[in-house]
């Protein structure tokens, strides 16, 4: 049923209406801060709020006891300790017109009896989308971090917070109590880069940057936190045993000569105008800023006028967040086509009828996978109230900063009597072979490996890109156009090319495009990259869960290729039983999930290991593979299933006898006391990050392996270290405090 306005309420739909606002709202805020999954997008939580607190306005009598305009975020989770605020934590009032802040400013100076023509100065800045937290320092020492929790009551987060860089663990002369408050958030590049890790090691991926700064910051491993790449800008303060300034901006100017990272898009703004002015400015920049922002927040600069505006129940009068308006519009649903990128998976993709969203045009957004359009999501779980989309369907479509659109919403009172339920194809729409989807797995995938056009073009693209083969001249574009001539069928014909096609009948030069010297300039560029890194040549070969960095982590703890290869094979036994025990594994949790047991998974898995009698040999070469730091299970069932795979092992062969790989570069440091030897680092570190600490490992020639075994020459344990300083102790190993293993190495 359509909504009714708020105006056309009466008194009993209304009561009915705060009590259903509350539920959703509730609902909205637990999902949001609590479980780090939001329900309901920004835009529609913004509404809601809005029609709450307009409903509550025209019938002030029938405001609920527990009102959503009264809370602040959700109640702290259990897991961690909870921390009282001195000074509560507040959220912000929200202003979505230019009008509301002409009305913020007008509002303040009927507050504070300032007459039109008194200065009232602003300070402007970013609104950072992320989490906010508050960092206690007494005596100049950071002594406690607390999210926000309620506004009341928050999380203990302490030791995670002192494993991100931004935050002070010390500040010299600063006042005996302070609190600075700020918001903790993640960069899109290292929002991406974290998701493929995720990917590749079988781990969890993240909706949006916000959900993966909130995941990562409230884990109650804070190692698991120290890896993720997490950020911090100051922008406000609790308690404080001395006035830092008489200004906002003074203030801001302290915390940054306190070490803390303020925005850089800060300024004093005199006036409405200039105030609107600068919104606009940071709306443009919006989408290169390289984070997730919001809106703008708009505070009073005078610290004085401040103290005397003071607090609404929730919010300070003194300030206001001016949000972006959502990026959303709604368009018709020409068509869904599929696209089968590189590992074979099949990616929904909608046409629309072109629309424009938040500036830009958009005439193609991503429909995830079959149970997105169906109305799951990937725990199975209905979405969009359970809405189907088909083609011809009237959609509403959300571009969030620079990521691809999506279609989030079905308006199905304009669906057509006829619209048909979308089947999604069990076929691969490129090759015909069957598209599958293993248990588990959101996406279904082509089955036609290296026979599927898409497939194989896809990863010729990958092979060629920036990060793999990167061969000048020769782009996606080309590559296309040489597979689909079949010029180039597999990234070994590269490699031929000039002995094909340099000269004779069908030239390179002669074709529409090319001339004499772009072809010269290609075939020279395609001979300098005989010559290729191991660790490149891994990446480019394009393996589901082969990331960047995983592809540098294998070429250095084995060298050559051949040893890859040799490990990979020796251990296929034992990849054959860890992937038959996790298919179990997932048959049973799916069976457990039915019918409400607890799996007993680590039975089931020892179970189908041990029957499947794998040789020691194998377990052991499984055991060095899988301990490397940043190579997990998933990733080497991937890679040793693509090595047994006789056509695409075969296809690799004829590769490597085009190319002269160069062994990863092991310094020759012979004299290093850690040469040759396996480092375990565990526990927290306290001089270096853990990627510092690898990093100087592996360049005093010694490999730094993710857990303990005989193998193992030396751990390095900090304070927090568990299971893996214990297991050194029982088998012996040498075993080093941080500062020990700095004296070791030298410092
Ligand atoms: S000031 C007493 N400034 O937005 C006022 N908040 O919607 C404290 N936020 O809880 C907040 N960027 O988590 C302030 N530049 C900024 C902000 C900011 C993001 C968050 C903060 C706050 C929420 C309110």
């Amino acid at each position: 049923m359509a909504e009714k306005s708020v105006e056309q309420l009466n008194e009993a739909e209304a009561s009915e209406e705060l009590a259903r606002l509350s539920v959703v709202l509730e609902q909205a805020e637990q999902a949001y801060h609590g479980a780090d999954a939001p329900e309901v997008s920004d835009a529609e939580y913004d509404r809601l709020k809005r029609r709450n607190t307009a409903i509550e306005a025209r019938f002030p009598e029938l405001k609920r006891a527990d009102s959503p305009t009264d809370r602040v975020g959700a109640a702290p989770s259990d897991g961690f300790g909870k921390v009282t605020h001195a000074v509560r934590m507040m959220s912000l009032a929200n202003a979505f017109e230019d009008s509301d802040v002409v009305d913020f400013d007008a509002g303040l100076r009927r507050y504070l009896g300032l007459e039109n023509s008194a200065p009232l100065a602003f300070t402007a800045e970013p609104k950072i989308d992320g989490l906010s937290l508050s960092l206690r320092y007494e005596s100049g020492k950071l002594v406690q971090a607390a999210t926000r929790g309620d506004g009341a009551v928050g999380e203990n987060v302490t030791a995670n917070a002192l494993t991100i860089a931004d935050i002070p663990q010390t500040i010299p002369n600063a006042p005996e109590v302070l609190e600075v408050r700020g918001e903790v958030y993640m960069s899109h590049a290292d929002f991406a880069d974290l998701n493929a890790r995720q990917e590749a090691r079988g781990g969890k991926t993240f909706a949006n940057p916000r959900n993966a700064a909130a995941g990562s910051l409230r884990q109650l491993d804070s190692e698991i936190t120290r890896d993720r790449p997490l950020r911090f800008f100051a922008y406000a303060w609790g308690d404080v045993s001395e006035a830092l300034s008489e200004t906002q901006m003074g203030a801001i100017k302290k915390l940054a000569a306190f070490g803390f990272q303020t925005n850089p898009l800060t300024r004093l703004c005199e006036t409405p105008e200039a105030v609107l002015a600068h919104y606009r400015d940071i709306e443009a920049q919006r989408a290169t800023l390289g984070y997730d922002i919001d809106g703008v927040v708009y505070k009073a600069d005078d610290l004085g006028f401040q103290a005397r505006l003071g607090f609404r129940s929730t919010t300070p009068r003194w300030a206001i967040a001016h949000k972006f308006p959502a990026e959303l519009a709604w368009t018709r649903l020409e068509a869904i086509d599929i696209q089968v990128g590189r590992t074979g998976a099949l990616s929904p993709v909608a046409r629309l009828s072109p629309v424009t969203v938040g500036g830009v045009v958009v005439s193609n957004a991503t429909l995830h996978n079959e149970d997105y359009i169906i109305g799951r999501d990937n725990t199975g779980q209905s979405i969009r109230g359970g809405k189907d989309i088909r083609e011809g369907d009237w959609v509403q479509i959300y571009r969030a900063g620079d990521v691809i659109p999506k279609v989030a919403d079905v308006d199905l009172s304009k669906r057509a009597d006829d619209a048909v339920v979308y089947s999604f194809p069990t076929q691969c729409p490129e090759c015909g072979s069957p598209a599958m989807r293993e248990e588990g797995d959101s996406v279904r995938r082509c089955t036609g490996g290296l026979i599927c056009p898409a497939q194989a073009s896809e990863k010729m693209k990958h092979f060629v890109s920036r990060a793999a083969f990167d061969i000048d001249g020769l782009g996606a574009k080309q590559v296309e156009q040489f597979h689909s001539d079949e010029w180039i069928k597999e990234p070994a014909d590269i490699f031929r090319l000039k002995e094909r096609y340099g000269a004779g009948m069908q030239q390179l030069k002669n074709r529409e495009g090319w001339g004499d010297k772009s072809a010269d300039k290609l075939f020279a560029a395609i001979e300098d990259k005989r010559r290729i890194p191991l660790a490149r040549l891994i990446f480019a070969l394009g393996i589901r869960h082969v990331g960047e960095a995983a592809a540098r982590d294998l070429a250095n703890h084995f060298g050559t290729w051949e040893a890859l290869v040799s490990a990979l094979d020796a251990s296929r036994a034992a990849v054959l039983a860890h992937r038959a025990a996790d298919e179990a594994e997932l048959a049973e949790r799916s069976s457990a999930a039915l019918d409400g047991r607890r799996p007993k998974i680590t039975e089931t898995r020892r179970a189908i290991i041990t029957k499947c009698e794998v040789p020691d040999t194998s377990t052991e070469a499984w055991t060095d593979v899988t301990n490397i730091d940043g190579v997990g299970p998933v990733l080497v069932v991937s890679l040793s299933d693509a090595l047994a795979n006789e056509e695409e092992r075969a296809s690799i062969d004829r590769l490597l006898a085009q190319l002269d790989v160069q062994p990863a570069e092991r310094p020759q440091n012979t004299e290093s006391p850690v040469a040759g030897k396996t480092v375990v680092f565990t526990g927290s570190l306290e001089k270096m990050t853990r990627a510092e600490a690898k990093a100087r490992a592996e360049a005093l020639g010694a490999k730094v392996s993710g857990s303990v075994s005989k193998k193992t020459d030396i751990v390095v344990a900090g304070p927090g270290a568990g299971s893996k300083e214990k297991k050194a102790l029982e088998l012996g190993l040498t075993l080093l405090d941080e500062d020990g293993w700095l004296d070791l190495i030298g410092g």
